[in-house]
């Protein structure tokens, strides 16, 4: 092999793309047939992604969105020839699945940096890292999905993936914003999971294997978005009145953000689809239906505030009630107007 750089060495250790990309295959393959676990497991359940049902096959009506479901619901969609719908209904789920996907990676990291600074035997350090695990596998389950509908969606928004990389720093020094971080992503994708396998529980035609995905999801996620929950209740009281005010006034902020970058296609998602700007505008918030949506998703978030003391109080725990927090809330809109 020759090289026209002085310093560049005379040989190479590389193998073809291909044979490297192969190898690598390989050791997925195995990994994901046979593992050890440190523990015993009871049930072990796999998804059959070759079986017949989910096989994904070209002009089936089931990848079309549903009338009352995020961009399915406009009108514009609604007009569309069938081919297309049925093209942008397998861009938007997977797209929305690789996003997900995005945010978990986020939130594994956040979990292994604060994990170095916990001792062996704590159990949040046990727990976290079984959910980490099951994030991993959840990226795994939702990057096969995506390959298989074939799309090649656009991720999440770049201001995302920037802000991705400080999320172990706010792990270690602020843990229970950043479980209520976790939250803000958790809870979003599991309102509109559950909203689209009850629809599929009433009729509404769905994919099988987008079906099984999210009932995977939805099954493990409940504990997940329980412990968070737990973790925020055990450890407000920890907080400085100066840090429970500027948790207060920020976490509608963070419930915004978090709501855009999952659900919100980012501007190269909406030229892929081809979504006329102004429709855009009207299913992600802007419509009465855009904004009833997104405080639907953040219903349990908004009890959970007022338990901890961050908006407005709960008579049962005594919490008190939060005026910098009630603002913030009523500033971002998403408490349902009475
Ligand atoms: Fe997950
Ligand atoms: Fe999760």
């Amino acid at each position: 092999m020759t090289s026209h750089n002085e310093g560049t060495p005379e040989y190479s250790t590389r193998l073809d793309k291909g044979d490297y990309e192969s190898r690598v295959h390989r050791w997925s393959k195995k990994s994901a047939e046979v593992y050890n676990n440190p523990f015993p497991v009871k049930t072990v359940n796999f998804i059959d992604w070759d079986s017949p049902e989910f096989a994904v096959t070209p002009d089936d009506d089931r990848w079309i969105m549903p009338s009352n479901f995020d961009l399915g619901a406009s009108e514009w969609y609604q007009q569309l020839p069938r081919e297309k719908q049925i093209e942008i209904g397998m861009y938007r789920y997977a797209h929305v699945a690789k996003v997900g996907s995005e945010f978990e990676e986020a939130l594994i990291s956040g979990i292994a940096l604060r994990n170095q600074l916990l001792p062996s035997d704590s159990e949040e350090k046990r727990y976290s890292t079984h959910e980490a695990e099951e994030e991993e596998r959840h990226i795994l389950m939702f990057n096969e999905m995506v390959n298989r509908i074939g799309s090649k969606p656009h991720g999440a928004p770049s201001w995302f993936r920037n802000m991705s990389a400080y999320v172990g720093f706010v792990a270690r020094r602020f843990p229970v914003a950043f479980w209520a971080v976790v939250l803000a992503g958790e809870e979003p994708i599991d309102h509109t999971q559950r909203r689209l396998l009850e629809m599929g529980r009433n009729g509404t035609p769905v994919h099988p294997m987008l079906e099984k995905v999210m009932q995977v999801h939805v099954a493990e996620e409940a504990r997940h978005i329980g412990f968070a929950d737990r973790f925020q209740k055990q450890n407000i009281d920890k907080l400085s009145p100066l840090q429970k005010k500027l948790f207060a006034a920020s976490l509608p902020l963070i419930l915004l953000l978090a709501s855009d970058a999952i659900l919100k296609p980012s501007p190269k998602a909406v030229k892929a689809m081809g979504i006329p700007k102004e429709v855009a505008e009207q299913v992600w918030w802007k419509s009465e239906t855009g904004r009833k949506t997104r405080q639907d998703l953040f219903i349990n978030t908004g009890r959970r505030a007022d338990i901890l003391g961050l908006r407005n109080g709960d008579e049962k725990t005594g919490a008190p009630k939060n005026k910098l927090g009630q603002l913030a809330w009523r500033l971002s809109g998403l408490s349902p107007s009475k």
